[in-house]
């Protein structure tokens, strides 16, 4: 799916707008993916991610004016693939509260360098809008869904959730041309993990890839411990009694989930395992917070003010200077640091993954 650009850039010096000029960060990692999240709000309230105690009615999300407009994302995104970018994620939040998105979609889809451009969403409101997002411009989209047990779906999504409206969601997606879905299911020990064979017996053989998320730390309110994490392995082995499967190679370099498919053609799976099997090495993400703040890791404990840059009137060629300083500088591995000591990392002050979307 990526270029196999050879050619990197090492100082900000060598910069010139309007050329794509792919950019390797401190550990030699290139740029090649911007996640986009467009608000914060959410209408789901999965207790691992925006627990209703903390995000209840009196929590002040991100008013208009503090989000970035289309334009300002656009300034970003153009820039971003001048340096490499060639994947753009849109995510939230939940990215289908933003009822125009459609218009930014078109703008994105039309960028230079945009070979694949995803959508990640909780589902709830996909059916309606799918054939508009097909028709805007985006290739494909990525649904949110612990569970295809109704009682412990409704408490995943903090009693917000109806199964039967993400279900079809998914169906009008793959109908509108958005396939192959793909399905993010975070596991936790005790909570949902005896139900991950059904889901798997309900998509396989669908065309929908599965990917079966080892519960992380992101943030500091999620609750996160480490015995709640099921490690990817352990999945694996269960899985395997009841379908062999095999390991399939990447799509392209620095992908996040490893791949599986199941022997008897059924379709593949994917494992994203951050907490026992760290895959910062090929980190190539960077992440754009709804009020844009530009983060190099998804547990960043600061990042930096793209939004004052252009609000004071940066220029294109400004933006891409700050953004190549940015990753020139770049050495976040916080999943590997983690696994040399939990107790250590995992307490540090991180952004909270509704700010990013994941
Ligand atoms: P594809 O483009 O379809 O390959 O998707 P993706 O691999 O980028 O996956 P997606 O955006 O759906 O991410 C799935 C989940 O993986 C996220 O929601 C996160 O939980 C986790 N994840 C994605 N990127 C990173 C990352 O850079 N670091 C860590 N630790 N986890 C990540
Ligand atoms: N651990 C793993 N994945 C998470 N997500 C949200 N919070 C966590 C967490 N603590 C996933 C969601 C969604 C994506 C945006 O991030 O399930 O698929
Ligand atoms: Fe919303 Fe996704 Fe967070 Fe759940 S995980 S609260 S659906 S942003
Ligand atoms: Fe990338 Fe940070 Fe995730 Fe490592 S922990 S893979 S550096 S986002």
């Amino acid at each position: 799916m990526h270029n196999n650009r050879m050619t990197v850039r090492s100082s900000p010096d060598e910069i010139s707008a309007g050329e794509a000029v792919p950019i390797a960060d401190a550990l030699g990692r290139p740029l090649h993916d911007l996640r986009i999240s467009l608000l914060d709000q959410c209408n789901f309230r999965c207790p691992y991610c925006m627990p209703e105690s903390e995000f209840h009615s009196e929590y002040e999300f991100l008013k208009r004016r503090q989000r970035l407009t289309y334009d300002e994302i656009v300034k970003v995104a153009t820039a971003a693939c001048s340096m490499g970018v060639s994947k753009i994620r849109l995510t939230g939040g939940e990215p289908l509260l933003d009822k125009n998105i459609c218009a930014l979609i078109e703008r994105i889809a039309d960028l230079p360098g945009v070979e694949d451009l995803a959508l990640t969403t909780n589902g709830m409101l996909l059916e309606p809008m799918a054939g508009k997002l097909k028709a805007a411009g985006l290739h494909r989209v990525t649904v949110s869904l612990d569970s295809l047990d109704k009682q412990i779906f409704r408490e995943m999504s903090g009693g917000r959730g109806d199964l039967d409206k993400v279900l079809a969601g998914i169906q009008a997606a793959e109908k509108a041309g958005l396939g192959p879905t793909k399905i993010n299911v975070v596991v936790q020990k005790g909570v949902n993990d005896h139900t991950v064979l059904d889901l798997l017996e309900y998509f396989r053989g669908r065309g929908t890839i599965v990917r079966l998320i080892e519960f992380m730390d992101v943030g500091n309110r999620n609750g996160w411990l480490m015995n709640r994490v099921v490690p990817s392995r352990v999945l694996l082995e269960s899985i395997q009694k009841r379908w062999p499967m095999r390991p399939i190679g990447k799509n392209y370099a620095g992908e996040v989930a490893r791949r599986y498919e199941y022997i008897d053609g059924a379709g593949e799976i994917g494992f994203i395992s951050s907490v026992t099997e760290p895959f910062c090495g090929d980190c190539s993400r960077a992440r754009l917070s709804a009020d844009g703040m530009l983060y190099t890791c998804l547990f960043a404990n600061q990042g930096t003010d793209l939004r004052e840059s252009l609000r004071n009137g940066a220029d294109d060629d400004e933006l891409s200077s700050i953004l190549s300083s940015i990753w020139l500088q770049r050495a976040d591995r916080y999943s590997e640091l983690r696994r040399t000591d939990v107790a250590e990392h995992h307490v540090l002050r991180k952004v909270e993954m509704y700010r990013i979307g994941g």
